[in-house]
């Protein structure tokens, strides 16, 4: 995820700015830069680490007021006309977010002349910054960035310099964090506090629409309307180890934890919950040839095979598509029947991984059309593909795959709405309760992450048990394939994730009073079904533990242990489940002393055949 953090003070900036960029480069980035007052604005940029930036700064640049950026790509590949600062003249911006309105605000910029030298969302502020502290008599900085962000929608945290107002860096904030740090006779601003934690532990943390400049000895915040604003200081307790992590144990918990904004991401800008659709039009799929598709092949590797699944589900139902699933490994040296009028989706969150590339060559081969799902912009999936819908999850570190789990279940939820609503098969009313229901998960997450404490009890209970079974049934069939997958994956329990109707052919010689089950029971037309199941697993003594809806009132008699999640639509509910068994999973293995962020033998991105 990117970061961004800014610098006025007595001492030289570049040291400071390079060593507080450093510090956020656990938060993932590709590129990297830095903008320095030194008489005039001066701007560093690479497409590469840090170490490969500090190659490019002159030794001898002096200056005491600058802003850096890490830059993890969301719109435009990972390329240096594409890193931050973006300038615009007189003016130099750093950025952390996404600007929902960017084509429409560069569309007009353009028109006024203003030429763009990058593909990202960021360069429009750099321009719209310039032209309203331009266009109506001579505005100030902080005016002009007033203006600007009353004209951005979407999340930002933005930090500005103007070489004609060296004495000032300029701030805003909406839904991306900032963070401002108070030195002696020096300040500093960051999307994170370890930034600046070698520096100073007094912090004020910048809330939503609030706007402010930085002097080297003072600080001035102000609301929407303009008004002054008294803001305490806070003081922070962490080390900078705990730090790097936010305050997290480990990259998982912190990924975890990540899901209601990450999920936000995914979905920003795509939903109208009042015409009841879906745009994609980074997809480039013509209606004409969405009404002529016959089939779709879901394309991937692990836990992203596991969200095809539930793709299958979601294309069926709501996009009347016939639907396959396969191993990418195992498609690659088949002899797959496939004819023009398919399309094939390629799920991976690295964008990397050998088996899906070599799958996706293949079925381009036989003249499919292909979409990406991917988190990694400029990845090689990327390449082969013929679009992308970005997962836009921001860097997961944990080997485990949490958030971009949930962001490839959101992307799918979109790309069935969009394909449905276009070939007839659910009405705008079915399209708007799902984006509903969609918009209000962010929230409900929270709930569930809320609840931490009980799926920890719960995980502590079992956690010295060999052997667990996950069962679900329809789209809570791949909630529990995931859910065994991530107890396997970081704890090294033996799990099993399996469609509960399955068991009676022969998993269930296998269960004993040892073996905890945990059955997936939320609401839906199968719910009766998978009581039938948790009856058969209990008449063989298992213990079970359930995941079932807030508002369900029944299951306690059934089960020995209830994780709950927040009632939803039907489709929906596999997020929130999804979160309870990731937290489970974490529990576990943190019970067992595992080392969660690195499982033996496993790595992130999975390159080698
Ligand atoms: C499990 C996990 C793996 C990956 C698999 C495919 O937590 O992360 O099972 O899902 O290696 O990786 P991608 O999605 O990068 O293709």
């Amino acid at each position: 995820m990117c970061g961004i953090v800014g610098y006025i003070g007595s001492e030289q900036a570049v040291p400071i700015l390079l060593e507080s960029l450093k510090m956020l480069e656990y938060r993932g980035y590709d590129s990297a830069g830095v903008t320095v007052f030194n008489g005039s604005l001066e701007t560093y940029k690479i497409a590469g680490r840090i170490k490969d930036l500090e190659t490019v700064i002159p030794q001898n640049l002096t200056g005491n007021t600058g802003i850096g950026h890490t830059r993890w790509a969301t719109h435009g590949k990972p390329e240096t006309r594409n890193a931050h600062p973006h300038l615009s003249s007189n003016v130099s911006v750093v950025h952390n977010g996404i600007i929902e309105n960017y084509m429409e605000l560069k569309e007009r910029l353009s028109g006024l002349g203003y030429e763009f030298l990058s593909d990202t969302d960021t360069e429009v502020i750099a321009h719209l910054l310039h032209f309203n502290m331009n266009c109506d008599g001579n505005k100030c900085l902080l005016d002009g960035l007033a203006e600007t962000v009353k004209e951005l929608e979407g999340s930002y945290a933005i930090a500005a310099l103007c070489a004609e107002e060296p004495e000032i860096l300029a701030f805003a904030r909406k839904d991306s964090p900032l963070v401002i740090g108070i030195g002696e006779g020096s300040n500093y601003a960051a999307s994170d506090v370890t930034a600046f934690l070698r520096h100073t532990k007094e912090v004020i943390f910048i809330n939503d629409n609030e706007i402010g400049l930085l002097r080297p000895g003072s600080i001035e915040i102000f609301d929407q309307g303009g008004n002054r604003l008294s803001r305490e200081t806070e003081t922070i307790e962490w080390d900078l180890e705990a730090a790097e992590k936010a305050g997290y144990e480990h990259f998982m918990l912190k990924e975890i934890h990540e899901q209601p904004t990450s999920i936000q991401n995914t979905f920003a800008g795509k939903l109208s919950e009042l015409e009841g659709t879906v745009t994609l039009d980074e997809l480039h799929l013509e209606p004409a040839e969405i009404k002529r598709l016959r089939r779709v092949t879901i394309i991937a590797c692990g836990t992203s095979w596991n969200a095809g699944i539930l793709g299958k589900y979601l294309f069926e139902k709501l996009a009347g598509l016939h639907t396959d699933v396969e191993t990418a490994s195992e498609f690659r040296y088949s002899n797959p029947v496939l004819c023009g009028e398919e399309l094939t989706i390629a799920i991976t969150q690295s964008g990397e991984t050998a088996d899906t590339l070599a799958a996706v060559r293949s079925s381009s081969s036989y003249g499919c059309r292909s979409i990406a799902i991917t988190n990694v912009v400029g990845s090689t999936i990327t390449r082969e593909a013929d679009s992308v819908l970005y997962t836009r999850a921001g860097p997961e570190i944990g080997v485990a795959a949490t958030k971009t789990f949930t962001a490839q279940l959101i992307a799918l939820y979109m790309l069935a709405i969009n394909l449905g609503r276009i070939r007839g098969i659910i009405s705008a009313n079915e399209a708007k309760d799902l984006i509903v229901g969609i918009k209000r998960l962010p929230g409900q997450i929270q709930k569930v992450l809320g609840r931490k404490d009980v799926i920890n009890d719960c995980a502590m209970q079992f956690a010295d048990k060999r052997d667990y079974f996950f069962i679900g049934r329809y789209l809570n069939y791949p909630v529990a394939l995931e859910g065994a997958l991530k107890l396997k994956e970081i704890s090294y329990i033996h799990a099993e994730g399996y469609a509960a109707g399955e068991l009676k052919h022969g998993p269930l010689a296998l269960i004993t009073e040892d073996t905890p089950v945990v059955a997936i029971a939320t609401k839906g037309h199968t719910y009766e079904k998978i009581l039938s199941n948790i009856k058969e697993v209990k008449a063989r003594n298992a213990t079970v533990i359930a995941v079932a809806d807030d508002d369900d009132t029944e299951i306690e008699k059934y089960v020995d242990v209830v994780l709950r999640v927040p009632s939803s639509h039907e489709l929906l509910a596999p997020v929130l489940s999804s979160v309870v068994l990731q937290l489970l999973s974490y529990y576990t293995a943190l019970a067992k002393y595992c080392s969660i962020d690195k499982p033996r033998n496993l790595a992130k991105s999975v390159t080698v055949e």
